[in-house]
């Protein structure tokens, strides 16, 4: 099955070839005018260029050929020599059958299945997630969804940030406030056999009473920021990190704690925003590999030695910027962020032998990736191309910087999904929406609203642009908003309800009217739209195909009565309302964003 827009390709390339011209200017793109046609080709013009000759005969002569073509009912040539196109109502009603037909709703698959890693979300021990984690968790997540469905074999990994420095900070920070942990972890630390089962057990429960989240969370801005005036306190940090790594047992246990709480908040965060992940790995998974790996790349001569430091030299020369050496051992002996992503290049490859790994992270970080990946090509842990950093802008405050509460302080995400709910059941109540529903059903929809508002607001942009949080904005049912898609998709469901109680049925469709036309082509647009999604990992694609989609679905119901028209014209209408519906909701279940039954 094949959308119009390639079909008609196929047509005009070869009618460019027939006329002894490059079959590739045949290529056709939806009208920039639909008043005035519904495809366009404007491959004569170029092709009038190189061959020197007038590019009005040389369209009249590909449109005498196309003419012929049944699908087509005008080709016309405009200004300068652009062939418009009209698709036939018989060849539109067509394919909306088709797609009312094809349980993928028009989508094809991609020819070659690949593996695809997508690394995402991020999150850290010890930290709760905030809005920084917020884009990485919703692009992330919806580019996982678009591979997954185009049929690559995807894999997403939360890849958990537990290793390095900051769990140096936390562990001394803890240690510090309370004495009882200091002499628990001393202690532990002190002996030189290993813990048992059951002296792990009550120094968890110990731990659980005395060190929550919110203690972490308390904890670790302040240590971070001592560490960063105090070079004695971050010198301790540091060793304490390459005890941790070196797995003392005192240190290691309360990583262990620390990991645990973090976990908890961090799955409640995450199943909130509909996010979920196949494997979720840390960096201190791949603890084993690093002795070996450092062992094996001194071997291939890659490793330097940098004032008892051992770094990786990743320079080239024509760079347009300077690269920084990738530090894979610090001068206390421990493993750094970077060392444990050189290590997780190796444990992907040997574990699941991706084509493709897509880090999505935050544009800052593209030096450190660029650094990682050029030491992986150089070591050989993966194939030259195949790591590819994904990377996206940052939410700003109105103030144009990264957003900030208004005591400056960084939202936490949980704070902004709570939120956004509230805001969400405000808007609600405002637009007489969800009256009639039952406590319950009221809340879930609300929550429903709230995440569609925030991750609409996120994807609608190409993600490489930063954008300003602005939640009215965000959560209004008008404009190009989440709830406005919601509000739509749910129009169409009670319209289908009605239908359905009335014993309607649908049947074939039959296109007539204007805005029957336009749901139509739009309705064939998806493939395309998914497919741009899909090469440029760039949800924002299908976010704006399913904000037109429903901007025509509203002009269709307004123009198009379904409930009273006639027998064959309702049959006909209705399951153009269920295929768009259809449609709506997958484009929306691929941004991650799902739909409630009633508003
Ligand atoms: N934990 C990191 C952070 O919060 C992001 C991890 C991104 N993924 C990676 N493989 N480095 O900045």
């Amino acid at each position: 099955m094949s959308d119009l827009k390639r079909g008609l390709s196929e047509a005009v390339a070869a009618a460019f070839a027939a006329a002894g011209l490059p079959a590739e200017l045949g290529r056709v793109t939806p009208s920039d005018r639909p008043d005035l046609a519904d495809f366009q080709c404007n491959g004569a013009l170029a092709a009038a260029k190189t061959a020197r000759r007038d590019p009005r005969e040389i369209a009249a002569g590909v449109t005498a050929t196309l003419a012929a073509d049944p699908r087509l009912s005008a080709v016309e040539i405009a200004g300068l020599g652009f062939i418009n196109m009209r698709v036939s109502d018989t060849a539109l009603s067509e394919r909306a059958n088709e797609i009312a037909a094809d349980p993928r709703l028009g989508a094809s698959v991609v020819e070659a299945r690949r593996r695809i890693l997508v690394d995402y979300a991020g999150p850290n021990v010890a930290k709760p997630m905030h809005v920084g984690h917020l884009r990485s968790s919703i692009i992330g997540e919806a580019i996982k969804r678009i591979y997954r469905f185009r049929g690559d074999l995807v894999v997403g990994d939360a890849h958990f940030g537990d290793w390095g420095y900051q769990m140096g900070l936390i562990i001394g920070a803890v240690m510090d406030e309370d004495p009882f942990i200091k002499a628990l972890v001393e202690q532990l630390n002190g002996r030189n056999q290993p813990v048992s089962a059951e002296e792990e057990k009550t120094a968890f429960a110990a731990l659980h009473d005395r060190v929550s989240l919110e203690d972490l969370d308390r904890l670790y801005p302040l240590a971070a920021a001592k560490g960063k005036a105090d070079i004695e306190y971050r010198e301790r940090a540091r060793r304490m990190t390459a005890e941790l790594q070196a797995k003392a047992p005192g240190y290691h246990l309360l990583w262990r704690h620390f990991a645990r709480v973090t976990k908890v908040a961090l799955e409640r965060d995450f199943h909130a925003l509909g996010v979920d992940f196949d494997l979720w790995k840390g960096e201190s998974d791949v603890d084993d590999l690093i002795a070996p790996m450092v062992k094996e790349l001194d071997a291939k001569g890659l490793l330097v030695d940098d004032q008892g430091a051992r770094i990786i030299r990743v320079a080239r020369q024509g760079d347009k910027r300077d690269l920084p050496p990738l530090l894979v051992v610090s001068s206390e002996g421990s493993a750094m962020y970077g060392t444990t992503d050189l290590a997780t290049v190796l444990d992907r490859e040997r574990s699941f032998d991706p084509d493709q790994v897509l880090y999505v992270v935050d544009q800052r970080q593209a030096d450190h990736f660029e650094v990682v990946f050029r030491a992986a090509y150089l070591a050989g842990y993966a194939p030259e191309g195949s790591l590819e950093h994904i990377g996206f802008g940052t939410m700003n405050g109105t103030d144009g910087k990264p957003f900030k509460t208004r005591e400056g302080g960084v939202l936490k995400l949980n704070d902004l999904i709570e939120m956004t709910r509230t805001k969400a059941r405000e808007r609600l109540r405002e637009a007489d929406l969800g009256a009639e529903l039952d406590p319950d059903a009221f809340d879930d929809t609300a929550h429903k609203v709230a995440v569609a508002a925030l991750k609409f607001a996120d994807l609608q942009n190409f993600r490489g642009t930063s954008y300003v949080f602005d939640l009215d904005r965000f959560t209004s049912f008008e404009g190009k908003t989440g709830p406005y898609l919601l509000y739509q998709a749910v129009r169409v469901k009670s319209v289908l309800r009605k239908a359905a109680d009335e014993g309607a049925e649908a049947g074939e469709i039959v296109i007539g009217e204007p805005a029957e036309r336009e749901l139509a082509l739009l309705l064939d647009a998806f493939d395309h739209a998914l497919a741009e999604a899909y090469e440029r990992k760039a949800p924002n694609f299908i976010a704006d195909h399913a904000y037109k989609l429903a901007q025509a679905f509203s002009r269709f119901y307004a123009a198009c009565p379904i409930l009273i028209a006639e027998p064959p014209v309702k049959a006909s209408r209705l399951a153009l309302a269920s295929a768009t519906l259809r449609q709506l909701e997958l484009a929306l279940t691929l941004l991650g964003i799902e739909t409630p039954e009633r508003m």
